[in-house]
C-alpha cells in the first residue's frame, strides 16, 4: 500500500511500518548489506523526539577527552551531518558506503523499527540507545516540520486535523508510533545492556542525570575529577537546546551543503506545546489510543 502522506512524501508500507518512499532504497541496502561492528552505537528514534539533540549529547560526550567544547566539531557542523542517519544518508546514495574511514567508535542514526534493524546490530555487542518523546508533542513537532520542509505551497493533506486523522489511523512516518516505541521499549526490558531506552521529557527533567547514565551505559563513565570540574553540566549546557540553537551553523546553514535548511531542527524544544494547537476531542482521542495501546506494556510518557 501506498499513500501520499505531504507532497513529495509518499509512505509504503514496507515490513509493517510506514516507510517514507524516498527512503526505501537505502533502508533496504542497509538490512541487506550493513555489517555493525562491537563498538558500534547506534542512536535510534522515533522521529521529531530529539534525536537532533540525541545525537549532539553523545557525540559530546565520547569524544570529550579529544577536544575542548569551543572546539568541538558540533560547532560548525550540524549534529546530522556529523553523526549521519546510516539508511537515508549513507545508503541511499550508495548502495555499498565506504564506512571504514569512520572514526570509532562509529555513532549513526536510524528511525528503523526494532523488527525491521539488519541482523548484524542484533547479532553483535554493537548498542543502542533508543529516544521517543510523548506522542502529543511527537505529532504537533512533526506537522510543523513538514510544514517548514514543504514551504507554503502545500496541496494535499496537511491541515491539523487531516494529519491528526491520518497518525490515528498509524500512518505516519515510521508509524504507527505504538508499535516503535513498544518494539524498543520490550527489547531492552529483554536486553537491558543492548538497549538504554529513554525519553525526551525525562531528558529534559533531569538532563546531568541522564548524561550521566549515557556515559555509562557507552562504558566511558565520568571520573571523579570530571564530576569536581564540572564537566557534566558543560556537556549538558552545551548541547542544550538554547546553544545548539543560537550556533551559527543551525541558525543558516543547509545541511550537506544543499539540503534542509539546519534550523529547521531547532523549533521550540520543550515539553507540553500540543497544549497550543491539540482541541479537546482530539486531546481525547489519543489519550484512549495511548491506554489502549500502552496500558499493558508498563511504559507511560509525561506530558
Ligand atoms: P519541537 O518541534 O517540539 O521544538 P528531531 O531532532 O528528532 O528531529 O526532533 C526535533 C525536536 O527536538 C524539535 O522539537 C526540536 O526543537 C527539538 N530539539 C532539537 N534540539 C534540541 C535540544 N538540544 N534540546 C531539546 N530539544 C531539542
Amino acid at each position: 500500500a501506498r499513500v501520499k502522506y505531504w507532497d513529495h512524501y509518499d509512505l509504503l508500507q514496507y515490513q509493517g511500518f510506514w516507510c517514507p518512499s524516498v527512503f526505501i532504497h537505502g533502508i533496504i541496502a542497509f538490512q541487506k548489506h550493513f555489517q555493525a561492528l562491537d563498538s558500534d552505537i547506534m542512536l535510534i528514534t522515533f522521529p521529531k523526539s530529539g534525536t537532533t539533540w540525541l545525537k549532539a549529547l553523545v557525540y559530546t560526550i565520547l569524544n570529550r577527552t579529544r577536544h575542548g567544547l569551543e572546539s568541538s566539531p558540533l560547532v560548525t557542523i550540524n549534529p546530522h551531518e556529523l553523526v549521519p542517519f546510516i539508511d537515508a544518508h549513507l545508503y541511499v546514495q550508495n548502495q555499498s558506503p565506504d564506512l571504514e574511514g569512520f572514526p570509532t567508535p562509529r555513532i549513526f542514526g536510524t528511525h528503523m523499527p526494532y523488527a525491521s534493524l539488519p541482523h548484524s546490530i542484533l547479532n553483535t555487542n554493537c548498542r543502542i540507545i533508543y529516544l521517543c518523546r510523548n506522542p502529543l508533542d511527537q505529532f504537533i513537532s512533526e506537522w510543523h516540520f513538514f510544514h517548514r520542509v514543504q514551504g507554503t505551497q502545500t496541496k494535499g493533506i496537511h491541515t491539523l486535523d487531516e494529519v491528526f486523522e491520518m497518525i490515528c489511523q498509524g500512518i505516519q512516518s515510521f508509524g504507527p508510533f505504538w508499535e516503535h516505541v513498544l518494539g524498543y521499549w520490550k527489547a531492552s526490558l529483554e536486553y537491558p545492556n543492548k538497549i538504554l531506552f529513554l525519553k525526551y521529557e525525562d531528558l529534559k527533567e533531569d538532563n546531568l542525570f541522564y548524561v550521566k547514565k549515557i556515559a555509562n551505559f557507552l562504558r566511558c563513565p565520568f571520573s571523579k575529577e570530571e564530576e569536581i570540574q564540572g564537566v557534566v553540566e558543560e556537556i549538558s549546557k552545551f548541547c542544550s537546546f538554547e546553544n545548539m540553537k543560537n550556533l551559527e551553523v543551525n541558525k543558516s546553514g543547509r545541511l550537506m551543503g544543499n539540503g534542509p535548511e539546519n534550523n529547521i531542527y531547532f523549533r521550540k524544544g520543550e515539553v507540553g506545546d500540543w497544549k497550543n494547537y491539540l482541541t479537546p476531542s482530539m486531546l481525547e482521542c489519543l489519550e484512549k489510543l495511548m491506554e489502549e495501546k500502552l496500558a499493558e506494556s508498563g511504559l507511560t510518557f509525561k506530558k
